[in-house]
């Protein structure tokens, strides 16, 4: 019998990885951008909304997108490369 020695609840993609930050609407600056300005290191491959690898889980607030992004995102997730802030929203996301 194989045991580990790691609790399920400590493993790599666990939500202790998670991070929330709050951001504030800021004109032409996009969600991913504020987040990298503020240090923060985001995946993205695309920046135009296509591959959806900058997705992240919008806890509260209102985004935007100037253009419709064409990669999927559920209800309670936000593409950061695409949208901006309209309401001061706070995001969730791996980092
Ligand atoms: S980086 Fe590709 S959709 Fe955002």
């Amino acid at each position: 019998m194989t045991e580990t020695t790691r609790p399920p609840h400590t493993k790599d993609n666990s939500t202790t990885d998670a991070r929330r930050v709050t951001l504030f609407p800021e004109r032409g600056v996009t969600v991913l951008q504020q987040l990298e300005r503020k240090g923060y290191r985001i995946p993205f491959q695309c920046r135009e909304g296509y591959c959806g690898a900058c997705r992240m889980t919008l806890i509260k607030g209102r985004v935007e997108y100037p253009e419709e992004p064409l990669a999927f995102r559920g209800a309670n997730e936000v593409l950061a490369c695409s949208c901006k802030v309209v309401v001061d929203v706070t995001v969730e996301f791996r980092g």
